[in-house]
């Protein structure tokens, strides 16, 4: 039915495409581009259905031009990097494409994401016709469309809200991140920030610590971080009083990141080294497992879900959506560990729901602005079942 081109070939590229290419009857066509031609060629060949494999260099937006000009696809998948949404933005505008992405553009010099550099560009897309659909991983993704789908179905208003993040799983590495490591590192290094009663409270990175008991893996030390969805839902959901979201984080993980950050590896400011200039936390990722490879001997599960407060005909209700996902069955499929798991296969139904038309507008747009059924019914069909808790808080 269309063709896509992918740009990225990371952990998380290595799942769209395999997802993309389970459904041929919408993914007609699939061409992937990354930064090293070779990781496109070596997802190509795990794959039964021919694709086509090209070399980008995605920071540059003329590059991303030409490729798109010379394949003629309908809709750009961009899982490389958050530094390289702007440049794939701006090619897809000049060349008239629909985009979609799942993490929110950073400056490479400074450790802050936020959507306020893609928002820019809703009146450009709306005024081409096109769209572009922002964060169709697991959070930011999944999560949107959970809130989405309780504001639907079970509440008049939704005062509360916490997003919960558990990984429990084991790779039997000492220190690894599960997507890639520079990204991940100033992500839970930055200050945490949430919303409460219209405004935004800061706190010290992993200042603030809760056990919260995930269903189907029990308790677990949580810590509140910035999220970039947080941004968008406080738009968005109605009634909204407060909003936070939580990630776990085992007590060896944070003392390797500690250590990290005392002796300066986590900087993203260049340090001079034999006369180059090298970004610590760039050769920090050079020297640490991909997280690709950590499927291999992943075992455990992730449990990622929303936890709702509000109130529906006038009576109080809690409860909370989530998915639990297994690190080993997710290896069995694609190959890949269950974090770029989570993340593929809602960027592949974001894509299949823009090109079926089940979703569509002409702008800028997160995930929990559209009709979250049909993406709902998807998650079911495409590996990441959703069940409801009722009764549901945070508390242990
Ligand atoms: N929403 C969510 O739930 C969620 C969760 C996890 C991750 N993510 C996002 O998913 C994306 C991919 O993560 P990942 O773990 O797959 O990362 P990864 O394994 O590091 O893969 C990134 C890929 O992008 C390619 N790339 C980097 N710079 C490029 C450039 N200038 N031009 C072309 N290709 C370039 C890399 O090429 P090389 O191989 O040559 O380096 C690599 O193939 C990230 O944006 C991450 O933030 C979202």
């Amino acid at each position: 039915m269309a063709k896509v081109l992918i740009i990225g070939a990371g952990g998380v590229g290595n799942v769209v495409v395999k997802k993309c290419a389970q459904v041929p009857q919408v993914f007609s066509e699939i061409v992937l581009a990354s930064r090293t031609k070779a990781k496109c060629d070596k997802i190509a060949s795990e794959i039964s259905r021919p694709i086509v494999t090209e070399q980008v260099d995605a920071d540059d937006a003329k590059q991303v031009s030409s490729l798109i000009q010379k394949h003629q696809p309908k809709l750009v998948i961009n899982v490389a990097l958050p530094y390289q949404d702007l440049p794939i933005m701006e090619a897809c505008l000049a060349t008239r494409t629909h985009y979609l992405d799942t993490a929110n553009y950073e400056p490479k010099d400074e450790a802050k994401f936020e959507y306020k550099w893609q928002w820019a560009y809703h009146d450009r897309y709306a005024r081409a016709g096109i769209m572009a659909l922002l964060g169709s991983g697991f959070d930011p993704g999944v999560t949107n469309v959970f809130c989405a789908y309780a504001q639907k179905h079970f509440y008049d208003e939704i005062h509360y809200v916490d997003i919960v993040d558990c990984n429990a799983g084991e790779h039997g590495h000492p220190f690894a991140t599960n997507f890639n490591p520079e990204i991940n590192i100033r992500e839970i290094t930055q200050k945490g920030k949430y919303w409460e009663n219209g405004r935004w409270v800061e706190i010290e990175p992993m200042s603030v610590r809760k056990d919260i008991d995930y269903p189907e893996v029990g308790p677990r030390a949580s810590y509140l971080l910035y999220h970039e969805e947080l941004e968008s839902l406080v738009k968005h959901i109605r009634g909204l009083k407060r909003i936070r979201f939580w990630m776990t984080f085992g007590e060896q993980y944070l003392t390797h990141l500690r250590v990290l950050q005392n002796v300066g590896m986590t900087r993203i400011d260049p340090v001079e080294y034999e006369g180059h200039k090298i970004i610590p936390l760039q050769f920090l990722k050079a020297v640490l497992p991909d997280p690709g490879s950590l499927g291999v001997t992943y075992k455990g599960k992730t449990c990622i879900g929303c936890i709702f407060d509000g109130v529906k005909d006038g009576r109080r209700r809690q409860m909370m959506i989530y998915n639990v996902c297994d690190h080993a069955e997710c290896y069995r499929e694609v190959g890949a560990q269950a974090v770029s798991y989570t993340t593929g296969v809602p960027a592949m139904i974001g894509a299949k729901m823009m090109l079926e038309g089940k979703w569509k507008g002409a702008g800028v747009f997160n995930m929990e602005q559209f009709d979250p059924d049909p993406f709902m019914e998807d998650l079911n069909r495409y590996g990441l079942p959703w069940k409801v808790l009722d009764g549901k808080t945070l508390e242990c």
